[in-house]
């Protein structure tokens, strides 16, 4: 493995996030021939690599699933538990694993953009293009098997072909735009149309060799078979941000306002329950209040939940602990390359957020808390430099360092 190339839309698919965004919305499916090189997929992940990850990683359930014949099986098919307790981990068993893969399982690798570098950095080069989080899960399928029966899922996809071939078959039957069940949106019901039968008729056969990709929008029913090799692809889950989840972001950043928190006369809920004024009141509370709404602090809140399955570069446990007492020494500091968080200026404050936390700092600090949050090389020194000298701008730098925001330059990973 190693880094060969930078994942953009145009480097990747060939077009440019405008054409994806057009393709998208017109809820397209769109095959792109041959869009990564042989030199891609093997920077990316290889037949081989599988096998090294389940011999090494020691995965556990449900970090693995299996399915078959259009359905999970059960984890004690393919894992061993480490003892009798209740807590027991379930681990994944190679040779358990390995049955199940020979009688035609198709092996599930979730979220592989948590474990596999170099898919770590394609799911967030993308992500930091496209704006919504893209996560990945790794199908590996034996020959001449359909892993999956007709099924659409709740967000768009893009394949990526890795290795062999596989048909993926088209369907007249879709759902429009469904909602539910998005890795971080937790709605359900949002269409009603059940999934298609098995013996629904396919429409369209399209075949995808190593290097080809192809785009199914949220909705459209899919299944796939495998020709006469092993196939593995990857599924980029892009989870978007819809109308829904705009103004779900709204009402919760309004949920804080008094006018919205007042309860519902005790005589109109025990009268009839619910009437039209008092929908209509709340609506037009509610729109009162979003017209006033922070958009950055919103922007925030939504950006913050969708990317929440992302893979943050992590802390180095013991050298950021010892580093919290260096910070004297004019030790070298950066951000974390990889995490979500937000700056912003609000009345006398600098704000800074990380997805379960808020920091406020005096906002004479501005200039020091940009130049520690930069992505360059800080030491407490130079943001002294920028900042109000003494204890405060020392004890906004402790705070970011003893918050595994910033971490030692040799581990924020750039
Ligand atoms: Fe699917």
């Amino acid at each position: 493995m190693g880094r060969n190339r930078t994942w953009t839309f145009e480097s990747t698919f060939g077009i440019s996030l405008a054409e994806f965004s057009a393709i998208s919305a017109k809820a397209e499916r769109r095959l792109f021939r041959q869009a990564l090189s042989d030199t891609d997929l093997s920077s990316l992940i290889t037949l081989s690599d599988i096998d090294e990850i389940v011999a090494s990683r020691n995965l556990v359930f449900p970090m693995v699933r299996i399915s078959k014949d259009g359905g999970m099986l059960p984890p004690h098919q393919f894992t061993r538990a480490s003892g009798l307790e209740v807590d027991a981990i379930r681990y994944v068993d190679s040779l358990k694993l390995f049955r199940c893969f020979r009688d035609g399982g198709t092996i599930v690798f979730r979220d592989m953009h948590r474990y596999w570098p170099p898919i770590t950095e394609l799911s967030w080069e993308l992500t930091r293009e496209i704006g919504c989080a893209v996560t990945v899960n790794a199908y590996l399928t034996p020959r001449d098997t359909q892993g999956l029966t007709p099924h659409f899922d709740y967000h768009d996809l893009l394949l990526v072909q890795v290795a062999g071939a596989k048909s993926w078959y088209s369907y007249s039957h879709n759902a429009d735009l469904p909602l539910d069940n998005n890795n971080w949106r937790s709605i359900i019901r949002s269409v009603t149309m059940p999934p298609p039968p098995r013996d629904t008729p396919v429409a369209e056969t399209t075949r995808l060799d190593a290097g080809d990709v192809l785009f199914v929008p949220r909705g459209s029913t899919h299944a796939a078979r495998t020709s006469s090799e092993v196939s593995l692809h990857l599924a980029l889950e892009l989870q978007t941000w819809t109308g829904f989840d705009v103004a779900l972001g709204v009402l919760r950043q309004v949920s804080s306002s008094r006018k919205l928190r007042t309860g519902v006369p005790y005589e109109i809920i025990a009268d009839s329950g619910l009437t039209r004024e008092v929908v209509s009141e709340s609506i037009r509370d509610a729109q009162d209040l979003a017209d006033g709404l922070d958009i950055d602090r919103l922007g925030w809140a939504i950006y913050r939940d969708s990317h929440v399955d992302l893979f943050e570069t992590p802390v180095r446990l013991v050298s950021q602990y010892n580093s919290i007492a260096s910070i004297e020494d004019s030790a070298t500091f950066a951000r974390r390359e990889r995490i979500l968080f937000a700056m912003r200026t609000e009345q006398d404050h600098v704000v800074v957020e990380v997805p379960d936390r808020v920091f406020r700092f005096p906002r004479a600090l501005a200039s020091a808390v940009e130049l520690a949050l930069s992505g360059h090389d800080v030491t407490l020194a130079a943001c002294e430099a920028v900042g109000t000298p003494g204890h405060v701008t020392r004890r906004m730098f402790q705070t970011l360092v003893s918050e595994g925001i910033l971490v030692p330059s040799a581990a924020a990973g750039y």
